[in-house]
């Protein structure tokens, strides 16, 4: 059973819209749990004005029915607030000079300066387009809202198999968060709580007075993101093709948000200096198999190994600068500044939403592929026989 997701959408168009094949029937969506999750990704200390102007929600379209799914297609839209504000500029058909006067000149201005550090130069080289716009409106990361809607719904899949995914900021620009190798679930409520993400109060203090610094300067940071999955069993992902490995898999969907330009499995960059006797997590049987560390970061042969899965994410500084950065014009070629639009000095926190979102997709993805079922009924029977079938013994994952 394949879980597929496709977006569709622009900026400041209607709204994202989201389609996801391969659900189960009868999988409950929790509401709660969709706003509070599109809530955060707008959340975040050091993002932009456009976050509070809009509150997003998710319209379901089809595919769900008394809160809970119906087994075809779940189609659902993140409505752009804001549209209203762009309507003839952002026109799914053709308008008329009259129509385009009437929205501010601003908005319907062919963009002709490619900003760097956006997809706009390459974009409209390759697309063939003489307005920047073209491109931008999809680039932007305002895409991520209809992401984040699906992400809480594979979260319920999950949690039906009881599998957890939680993200927070380990950093900020120059500013580091503690390494913390033994986190449960429940220490996850102290980043939810933090305005930048992150679980250590000392280090959230620093970071708040990092962005404050760019911010003055005009400038824009990046970080570091890390998403534990917990509760996974050993046999997500499969060695036999590199497609199908959950390692590759996690990766291309964690550099496929916005910004992100590298990823760590487990301690990947720590272990590449240490000896394979400091490195490999050496197994145990007491009751079931079982290992004493993670420095594998829960992926073993392209498999979860029923350890908890670790995944960090380096984002890029937001490539809008308060302080425009140097470019040319499209139609003189004539040296410019880019367009200084209001944008985010960092966006970290809510990246992190964003690559739990993608995680728990990737893992719900495989999680369907292991365990099929047209009904939640279906596949929750595959996975109680796989783990009465495998001599595995789970993480605790509560304090003692
Ligand atoms: C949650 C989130 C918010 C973002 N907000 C902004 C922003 O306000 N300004 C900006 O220039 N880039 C922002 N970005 C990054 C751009 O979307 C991204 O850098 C751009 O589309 C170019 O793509 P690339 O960085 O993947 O190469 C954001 C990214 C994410 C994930």
């Amino acid at each position: 059973m394949d879980l597929s997701l496709v977006t569709s959408g622009e900026s400041h168009g209607p709204g994202i819209t989201a389609v996801v094949t391969g659900l189960p029937a009868g999988l409950a969506v929790d509401r709660d749990r969709l706003r509070t999750d599109l809530g955060r990704r707008q959340a975040g200390y050091g993002r932009s004005p456009r976050q509070q102007l809009e509150k997003d929600d998710a319209e379901i379209l089809g595919g769900l029915r008394h809160g809970r799914t119906l087994g075809g297609p779940l189609a659902l839209i993140v409505r752009n607030r804001d549209h209203a504000n762009w309507g003839a500029a952002m026109s799914a058909w053709p308008v008329t000079d009259e129509e385009l006067a009437e929205v501010a000149a601003r908005r319907s201005r062919r963009v002709v300066v490619p900003r760097p550090g956006h997809a706009d130069l390459s974009g409209v080289l390759k697309y063939e387009l003489d307005d920047v716009r073209n491109v931008l409106e999809r680039a932007s990361a305002r895409e991520t809202s209809a992401r984040v809607a699906v992400g809480a719904i594979a979260k319920d899949l999950l949690a039906l198999i009881g599998i957890a995914v939680h993200g927070h900021v380990t950093r900020i620009g120059a500013v580091a968060a503690p390494a913390l190798p033994d986190l449960v679930p429940a220490d996850f409520d102290r980043a939810r709580a933090s305005e930048v993400g992150c679980l250590d109060p000392a280090t959230e203090a620093a970071m708040i007075a990092e962005i404050d610094e760019a911010r003055k300067d005009r400038d824009t940071l990046g970080g570091v993101v890390e998403v534990r999955a917990f509760g996974c069993p050993p046999g997500l992902g499969s060695h036999t093709e590199p497609r199908l490995r959950l390692d590759a898999r996690l990766a291309a969907a964690a550099v496929g948000i916005q910004a992100m330009k590298g990823v760590e499995i487990g301690d990947a960059w720590e272990n590449a200096a240490r000896r394979g006797s400091e490195v490999h997590d050496e197994l145990a049987y007491e009751g079931g198999f079982r290992r004493d560390t993670n420095r594998a970061g829960g992926i073993e042969g392209g498999m979860t190994n029923g350890e908890t899965v670790v995944v960090r994410i380096a984002m890029k500084p937001l490539p809008t600068l308060m302080k425009p950065l140097r470019t040319a014009t499209l139609d003189t070629h004539e040296p410019a500044t880019a367009l200084v639009e209001r944008s985010d000095t960092t966006a970290v926190a809510a990246a992190a939403v964003v690559a739990e979102a993608v995680v728990a997709f990737e893992l719900a993805r495989a999680a369907r592929e292991k365990f099929g079922g047209d009904s939640v009924g279906d596949m929750l029977a595959a996975h109680e026989a796989y783990l009465a079938r495998i001599p595995w013994r789970a993480p605790v994952f509560t304090r003692a």
